[in-house]
């Protein structure tokens, strides 16, 4: 298998961030939904939450990675045989899922470190606080990762849903692309 996307396929490392990040996505919208309604009595409540900030945070270093190696690799026009509209939507929905990409990790930053706090992942490292102790930021910061979390639960059904469409419908290579062949 190719390391680099080329103009009909999706190479190895485009495939890894895509399939890598979904799943820690997917993982990260269930956790954060189950570990907000633990008490501090129970024993995942710290657990999940260090799992959960380690995790997302791993995911912003990734998608910032993801960004840059789809500027030096571009992905295979694969939509040039859909009707005006399917493009349209394409391109919009796969720009949105990127922005949540980065925009989720980063309000989940802004919550953790609005206390003052450095975060830090799995024990290995500490990313510093670029704030001091804002309880505005946080606020606000908590909204907007709440609406985009959820919202972004909703865009991934979309986005699998297009996916199987293509594939059981249209029965076109799309979704084959993005697997391990
Ligand atoms: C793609 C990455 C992420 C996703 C999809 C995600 C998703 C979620 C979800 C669904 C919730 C539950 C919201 C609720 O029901 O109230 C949540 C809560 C939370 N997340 Fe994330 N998160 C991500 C990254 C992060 C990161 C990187 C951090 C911190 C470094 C973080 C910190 C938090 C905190 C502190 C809460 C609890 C907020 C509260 O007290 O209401 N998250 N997250």
């Amino acid at each position: 298998m190719q390391i680099k996307n080329t103009k009909e396929k999706f190479g190895l490392i485009t495939k890894l961030f895509h399939w890598s990040i979904a799943i820690s996505i997917i993982a990260l919208i269930w956790l954060g939904w189950y570990m907000v309604d633990l008490t501090y009595y129970d024993k995942w409540y710290n657990k999940s939450l260090t799992w959960h900030k380690s995790l997302g945070m791993l995911v912003l270093g990734a998608a910032l990675l993801k960004i840059g190696w789809q500027l030096h690799s571009p992905a295979p026009d694969t939509t040039k045989a859909l009707k005006k509209w399917e493009r349209m939507s394409a391109y919009l929905m796969h720009k949105l899922l990127l922005a949540m990409m980065i925009l989720i990790p980063f309000t989940g930053y802004l919550i953790s470190t609005s206390n003052g706090k450095v975060v830090d992942i799995f024990g290995w490292f500490e990313i510093p606080a670029l704030i001091s102790k804002n309880r505005e930021i946080r606020d606000i910061a908590i909204e907007i990762h709440f609406y985009t979390a959820y919202a972004t639960a909703i865009f991934i059904i979309g986005h699998v849903a297009a996916a199987l469409k293509h594939q059981f419908i249209n029965k076109d290579s799309t979704l084959t692309k993005m697997l391990w062949r």
